[in-house]
């Protein structure tokens, strides 16, 4: 019977490392965001151009800072990472989020501009 016992605390032991398992595999610890909704007003859900890239909420661009000319849109995505975690990104945006509110990318020179208080503004979004 002591046999028994022990397969019991095994097939339990089973069960609870396939739990913690599964659950890495929804949401590991270091991914910060995965749609741009999860993050504060103002900021974006932003990941870098790596591969194994993990994203993090950022603000919005301000004046000077710089933009995708021609980027309008987030985009989706999975990144299956090192330890085996697949993680589905819906929203969002790559390097950058947009620019703040007021201002569009100038196509020139791939910053933020207030496209009212500049003439030569070539916008696109
Ligand atoms: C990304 O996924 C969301 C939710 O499923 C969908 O509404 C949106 O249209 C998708 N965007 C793109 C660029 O495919």
């Amino acid at each position: 019977m002591a046999n028994l016992k022990h397969w019991r605390t095994l097939l339990l032991l089973c069960v609870f490392l396939q739990g913690n398992h599964s659950n890495s595999i929804q949401r590991p610890r270091y991914i910060d965001c995965q749609d741009s909704n999860e993050c504060a007003g103002g900021s974006c859900c932003v990941m870098g151009m790596g591969r194994f890239s993990i994203p993090t909420c950022k603000t919005h661009q301000e004046q000077n800072e710089p933009c995708h000319a021609g980027q309008t849109q987030p985009v989706n995505t999975t990144v299956i990472y090192l330890d085996g975690a697949v993680v589905d990104y819906t929203n969002v945006f790559v390097q950058y989020c947009h620019c703040a509110v007021g201002l569009a990318c100038d196509e020139l020179t791939s910053t933020c501009q207030d496209p009212l208080s500049n003439p030569n503004f070539n916008f696109l979004n």
